[in-house]
């Protein structure tokens, strides 16, 4: 299947590159377990992440991507390596200079229900985001009407969401909360690790759509993380092919994808035709 006539969606979508790098890995690695348990899960990683730009990472599951994933956002610790933040070697050592980092670099997961505290009722998860971002003082009616707005934003109704639990909604919904949250929190690097998978393809699309919108309105670059190349070539600027905690072929998306040079790259795109099927945006 000629992947470039069926979708140019993706190309319209493509900007050129700033020259600002805001996010920089160098030699990350990360090593599970000692001696004969030993994975190295992400194996001499090099990024440079251009400030405004999507990118993709893209490989079968266990090639390391959600490992690299929370490395940048510093949830665990690389083995070696250095990760760079706006030009700067990152220093999240203590608690107070991990939230800071936090105020930038945020995250939504394929398992939305994960990624809440059970115990917060949706009100406190918009209220923290507020919080986060120096608004605690706020008049009570302000930050009312910035909860709607993000609501609304996500075609959400803040009146019917008070007072119920994340739980309580469905996964498409819980999916829109965590964007609201990306919403209020404008941060300016957004890592979305396979956010679709769970959902149903019209779901699928909107948020897409969704998180595309938000990128262009708050100027967010994004790292999306995804086993769905097609999808890759839909949403992204520069696409980076994971396999086996390595980054073995990245450029553009229409370099990558429609001019592979990996025989692994090559093996990902034989799935496209059947990926295409489930993700027939036309018709959404
Ligand atoms: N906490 C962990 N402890 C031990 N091994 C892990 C841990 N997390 C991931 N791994 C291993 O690292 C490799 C990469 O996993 P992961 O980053 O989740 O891949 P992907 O997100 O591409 O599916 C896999 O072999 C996985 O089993
Ligand atoms: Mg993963």
């Amino acid at each position: 299947m000629d992947i470039k006539t069926e979708s140019n969606t993706g190309t319209e979508k493509r900007r050129p590159r700033s020259t600002e790098i805001c996010l920089r890995a160098r030699g990350v690695t990360k090593v599970f377990g000692l001696g004969r348990n030993k994975t190295v899960a992400v194996d001499n990683v090099d990024l440079d992440l251009y400030k405004g730009e999507v990118i993709s990472i893209v490989g079968e599951s266990g090639s390391g991507k959600t490992t690299f994933a929370k490395l940048l956002l510093g949830l665990i610790n690389e083995s070696e390596g250095e990760i760079q933040f706006l030009g700067k070697k990152r220093d999240i050592r203590s608690h107070s200079k991990r939230r800071e980092y936090w105020k930038n670099i945020q995250a939504i997961f394929q398992d939305p229900f994960s990624s809440f505290n059970i115990f917060n009722k949706i009100d406190t998860v918009l209220l923290d985001c507020i919080n986060m971002r120096g608004g605690r003082r706020l008049p009570r009616q302000q930050k009312i009407e910035m909860m709607t707005e993000a609501c609304s934003f996500v075609n959400l109704k803040f009146e019917e969401l008070t007072n119920k639990y994340p739980f309580e909604l469905s996964g498409g919904q819980q999916q829109r909360l965590m964007i609201a949250r990306i919403f209020l929190l404008k941060p300016q690097i957004l890592v979305a690790d396979e956010p679709t998978s769970m959902i149903d393809a019209c779901s699928r699309a909107t948020i897409l759509d969704m998180l595309m919108q938000l990128r262009d309105e708050i100027g967010m670059t994004v790292i999306f993380i995804t086993h769905d190349i097609g999808l890759a070539y839909y949403v992204s600027d520069s696409v980076y092919i994971m396999e086996r905690g390595r980054f073995v072929e990245s450029g553009s998306a229409d370099d990558v994808i429609l001019n592979p040079k990996e025989p692994y790259t090559k093996r990902l795109l034989n799935d496209v035709p059947k990926i295409y099927e489930e993700w027939d945006l036309s018709t959404v």
